[in-house]
């Protein structure tokens, strides 16, 4: 009879893991400044099963957790290096060496790599993470390979097997294809996809959405994170339409889908339990990408 019963409990688990959605947290949680170690473990402490970051190349080639590859979003730059800035007034990661960065409350793909996984000793859970190689095209403007320093640096923490607990994603598709076929990597990839004119990269999302383009990256990856809006048609007032072929095609080559960014306070809190549960059940994607993972949770 117990044995039944704590059979029945572990089954009910197993189950209840399975008809779940991958949660990924973005940008560690909303409720602290985006991407700092500290927002990571709380993502971490909060149950997402993966948590996302962003790496950038610094001028003296560490990578630089951070979301957009200029610092005057997250931090007083301006203030502490007055002169340092472009044309367009940015202050780029690319233009400041680690020690000058580390004036800064932003961490190193080093430091989360060694805090999440601390923490999943730590606490036995397994957490994932997910690293965006941010604007290959761009870093290669500096003679810069940015996915060579990423999967050298995962090497160096014997990171490197399709069943380690690191997947790698870009909006630069063609980038995915070089870290497959070119350094030769078993990491799992996944595919960032946005509309072209967003000029994220000089893919084109409109081939790589269609059947055939996803035809093409099998074999090449795992899985797509594709805009929401790529995924589910609305109406001009936000109201959903209807769902489009994107996930229904991903699904037969075997590929998850995981849209961005479902963010809370986008939406009322009705609106966006309705979207969710949307997306789950009516179009069947296999996670989320979110800065709220308590609330997908
Ligand atoms: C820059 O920000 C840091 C951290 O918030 C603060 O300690 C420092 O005083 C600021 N520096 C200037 C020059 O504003
Ligand atoms: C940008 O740099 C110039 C000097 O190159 C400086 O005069 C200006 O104050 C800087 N602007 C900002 C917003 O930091
Ligand atoms: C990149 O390398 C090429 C060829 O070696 C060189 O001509 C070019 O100046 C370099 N560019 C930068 C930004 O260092
Ligand atoms: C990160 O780790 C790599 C590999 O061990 C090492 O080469 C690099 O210097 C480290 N960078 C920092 C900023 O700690
Ligand atoms: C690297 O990881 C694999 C499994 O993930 C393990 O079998 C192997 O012993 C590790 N190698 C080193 C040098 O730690
Ligand atoms: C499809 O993939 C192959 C091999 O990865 C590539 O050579 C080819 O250019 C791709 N086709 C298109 C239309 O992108
Ligand atoms: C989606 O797939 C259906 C059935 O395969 C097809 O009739 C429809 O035209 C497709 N829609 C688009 C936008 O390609
Ligand atoms: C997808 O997975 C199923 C079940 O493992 C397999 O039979 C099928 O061949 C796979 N499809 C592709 C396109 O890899």
């Amino acid at each position: 009879m117990l044995i039944n019963f704590l059979l029945f409990l572990y089954i009910f688990e197993i189950c209840q893991c399975l008809q779940r959605p991958i949660v990924i947290a973005h940008r560690g949680t909303a409720y602290l400044p985006e991407l700092t170690l500290a927002s990571q473990s709380m993502a971490h402490a909060y149950g997402a099963d993966i948590i996302e970051i962003d790496v950038c190349l610094s001028r003296d080639n560490q990578l630089i957790v951070i979301h957009d590859i200029y610092l005057d979003g997250v931090t007083n730059v301006s203030d502490i290096f007055p002169n340092r800035n472009r044309s367009d007034v940015l202050n780029y990661v690319i233009d400041f060496n680690l020690y000058e960065l580390l004036r800064f409350y932003l961490s190193t793909l080093n430091e989360t790599i060694e805090l999440l996984f601390g923490l999943n000793r730590a606490t036995g859970r397994q957490r994932q993470l997910l690293i965006e190689i941010k604007k290959p095209e761009y870093h290669s403007k500096y003679n810069k390979s940015i996915s060579s320093i990423v999967l050298a640096t995962l090497n160096a923490y014997n990171l490197t097997r399709s069943s380690d607990p690191i997947i790698v994603q870009t909006f630069y598709i063609e980038e995915l294809m070089y870290i497959r076929k070119n350094l030769g990597s078993q990491l799992r990839l996944l595919a960032l996809m946005t509309w072209n004119y967003i000029q994220e990269s000089s893919s084109d999302y409109n081939f790589y959405r269609s059947e055939e383009g996803i035809r093409n990256l099998s074999k090449i990856i795992q899985g797509l994170a594709p805009n929401h809006q790529l995924v589910v048609n609305y109406d001009p007032n936000g109201a959903i339409i209807g769902t489009t072929n994107l996930t229904k095609w991903a699904h037969q080559y075997n590929f998850s889908v995981y849209p961005f960014t479902f963010r809370q306070d986008l939406f009322s809190s009705n609106s966006f339990e309705e979207l969710v549960k949307y997306f789950w059940h009516t179009v069947q994607v296999d996670g989320f990408i979110t800065d709220h993972p308590d609330v997908i949770l």
